[in-house]
């Protein structure tokens, strides 16, 4: 097959070099963005005079052919012609003839590549926040119905104070609320225009990149046209911006691991997101939370390839850029597919509030409430400390928890104990009063729900925009 830019060329490369430097098995991934920005090319070409209208038209409708196949998933793509962009123009000029060939002039692949990835991330990166959001409001419907439900809160795993556990899924809520800025903040990044860059430096020919950016939507143009071939900025950000959302899916899977283990037992994974063990009948395994939570790390590898295959680059194109793709296009499926499935096991999950409730009990975890019972009566929070530490002493002497000791073991320890401490001891009790802004008492969970629901409706009107 005769290649494009075979003019300057004699020897036919092997086939199978061919297939190496060839992009077409995951470039195609673009063939919708490739002809958005043809036509907008087209557009200005005619519009500047540059092609005639009537040749403008032709190529339109050509490319309106391409695209309607293309939805059908009826286009046929060769490895000879090594990518996206010269698959399609070959598709092209078979359709148009010779008028076809007109549709190159004053672009390059260079600019026509990068305007590409800027319209796919834009899609990509407003579906995003929107599944951001999706989780986001399965987050407060399940936090909704389990302000009052308590567990244990830990540090270092291991039991430290009670808590609500809306108030630990809110938690998550305000990362993925970060999560959701820094995408939407990388749009205005994104939404910039290289096309007219040209190979490197601009053309001869007297184009009009504003009228081609305002067509696709663009925000405006790339000031420098090497910094517009050779940026890709843009895909490192939703990588880094991927990569911290990942992160925090990872923690909650986690989370939901240890959760719906036999050792907690706080949770039960619906079915649909679990799997049985092809040997142990009992088994009932959290797959989709594991593999999130392992995915994670290809997305942080997809991050770490591009820094890598970028950082010694000399300006402006070089083919090492092709390497920004596949893990842009893995990225994109991870991420989408992670947000949607937890989406799916928040809203299905079953909160087993006794067991949560029951852990809460068994355990030291309120000892803090009686120090600060102490110290609310003016002794100093130390040495409350110190006189609580002594009372878990004589617990662990005796095999039992605060809330069992006889008031004369509180008098003993200290006279300021009063009946009243059995009320403190309770772990509800103690949830309850934790009322300081942003804490876990129960009143304060319900205004950071409704704080939350703000952030929604608020966003949605600006993904609607
Ligand atoms: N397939 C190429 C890529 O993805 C398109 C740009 C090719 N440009 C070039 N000068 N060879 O990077």
């Amino acid at each position: 097959m005769k290649k494009l830019w075979g003019g300057r060329f004699t020897k036919s490369a092997e086939e199978w070099v061919d297939e190496f430097g060839a992009s077409i098995s995951f470039d195609q991934e673009l063939v919708m963005e490739d002809i958005e920005g043809s036509v907008a090319h087209v557009s200005m070409l005619s519009k500047t005079g540059i092609i005639t209208e009537d040749e403008a038209e032709k190529i339109k409708a050509g490319l309106q052919q391409l695209k309607a196949k293309a939805e059908k998933d009826e286009l046929t793509y060769s490895v000879k012609l090594e990518d996206i962009h010269l698959n399609l123009e070959s598709h092209l000029t078979e359709l148009t003839g010779t008028v076809g060939g007109k549709l190159h002039t004053a672009r390059s692949r260079n600019d026509q590549v990068a305007t590409d990835m800027h319209l796919y991330l834009r899609k990509q990166v407003e579906q995003i926040v929107e599944l951001i959001q999706e989780m986001q409001e399965e987050l407060i419907i399940q936090a909704e119905n389990n302000v009052e439900t308590i567990m244990p809160g830990y540090t270092h795993l291991q039991r430290a104070q009670p808590i609500s556990f809306g108030h630990h899924l809110m938690a998550y809520f305000w990362m993925l609320e970060r999560d959701k800025e820094r995408f939407t903040e990388s749009l205005k990044r994104i939404n910039v225009s290289p096309l007219g860059a040209g190979a490197l430096a601009g053309t001869t020919f007297p184009i009009d990149r504003e009228y081609t950016s305002e067509l696709l939507g663009f925000e405006g143009i790339y000031e420098n046209s090497l910094d517009a071939v050779s940026d890709r900025d843009f895909i490192l950000e939703y990588l880094s911006s991927s990569s911290i959302l990942m992160m925090h899916l990872s923690r909650l899977s986690e989370e939901f691991i240890l959760w719906s283990s036999q050792e907690f037992q706080f949770i039960e994974l619906d079915d649909s997101f679990a799997t049985g063990s092809s040997i142990m009948p009992q088994k009932k395994n959290p797959d989709m939370a594991e593999l999130i939570r392992g995915k994670t790390g290809r997305v942080y590898g997809n991050l770490m390839g591009l820094l890598t295959v970028l950082k010694g680059l000399p300006l402006a194109y070089n083919k090492d850029m092709q390497e920004d793709k596949e893990g842009m296009f893995d990225t994109v499926k991870t991420v989408t597919g992670s947000l949607k499935i937890f989406a799916g096991m928040i809203r299905t999950m079953k909160v087993k509030t006794g067991q949560m409730e029951k852990a809460t009990k068994n355990d030291f975890s309120n000892a803090t409430e009686l120090a600060d019972y102490l110290s609310d009566k003016g002794i100093p929070f130390r040495e409350a400390h110190e006189i609580v530490g002594k009372l878990v002493l004589v617990c662990v002497r005796k095999g039992c928890f605060l809330g069992d000791l006889p008031l004369e073991d509180f008098k003993d320890a200290h006279p300021l104990f009063e009946e009243d401490i059995y009320e403190v001891l309770d772990p509800y009790t103690a949830v309850k009063r934790r009322n300081s802004a942003g804490g876990t008492g129960f009143k304060q969970v319900s205004i950071a729900i409704e704080k939350a629901k703000e952030y929604i409706v608020g966003n949605k009107e600006f993904a609607n925009k």
